[in-house]
């Protein structure tokens, strides 16, 4: 399956977004990730809804919105309404993960869910079933730029043979935090296919270019084995 690429609008200018998001758009991005944040659950505060619906005004891409937010059952009616393609939630901020997940798709939107570094995979087990998405943080969330901890390689591999196991070989494994050409491709060879980028992208003067680089890596591991 050919990687997606989904360019983290954290990094970009928050003054010039829908020229943010066209660059994005012009240079091959898949999906546009959402990141929000409440100042709770993660030490840092970014957007809410109402931009998400300003974004959605201005691209056409798929919004994978990443919620960084504690409770987050209270806000989901908020971001469907916004427009929001996917929605992802903790499963560390979900004390009844099953029904928030269930919540999710009533409100017709897909549903993932997202593991810190130091959260097991077992949070997964008893929801395979019912998500859309697996959003596996390879940086302790907060704040775009951080450094990749690679210990979170292994737990990639171990989503991939549980969704297997459960039938669900479809559900893409996303990874986000300290994604650049390098660690894009460990983590795919790893068994990401949807890839979460910031810094690497928007912090480089050619996003078209930058997505161009995260795709070549991991071109080249589909040689290598062929
Ligand atoms: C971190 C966010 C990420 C962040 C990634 O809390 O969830 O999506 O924007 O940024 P980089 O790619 O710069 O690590
Ligand atoms: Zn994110």
């Amino acid at each position: 399956m050919a990687v997606l690429v989904a360019p983290s609008i954290l990094s970009a200018d928050f003054a010039n977004l829908a020229s943010e998001l066209k660059r994005a758009e012009d240079g091959g991005a898949d999906w546009i990730h959402v990141d929000v944040m409440d100042g709770h659950f993660v030490p840092n505060l970014t957007i809410g809804a109402p931009v998400v619906r300003s974004i959605r005004a201005a691209t056409g891409l798929p919004l994978d919105v990443h919620l960084m937010i504690t409770d987050p059952d209270r806000y989901l009616g908020d971001f469907a309404q916004a427009g929001s393609n996917y929605v992802t939630v903790h499963a560390e901020a979900c004390l009844h993960l099953q029904r928030t997940l269930s919540q999710i798709k009533a409100l017709g939107m897909k549903a993932g869910v997202a593991l810190n570094p130091s959260t097991p995979e077992d949070h997964l087990q008893y929801v395979l079933g019912d998500l859309d998405l697996v959003l596996i943080m390879s940086v302790n969330p907060g704040f775009g730029g951080q450094r990749f901890i690679e210990a979170v390689v292994p737990k990639i591999a171990r989503v991939k043979s549980m969704l297997a196991d459960a039938g669900r070989s479809g559900v893409p494994i996303s990874v986000d935090g300290g994604i650049d050409a390098a660690t894009g491709k460990l983590v795919h060879e790893a068994g990401a296919t949807v890839l979460v980028a910031g810094k690497s992208i928007y912090g480089s003067g050619d996003v078209g270019k930058a997505i161009a680089k995260l795709r070549e890596g991991c071109a080249n591991k589909a040689k290598t084995h062929a």
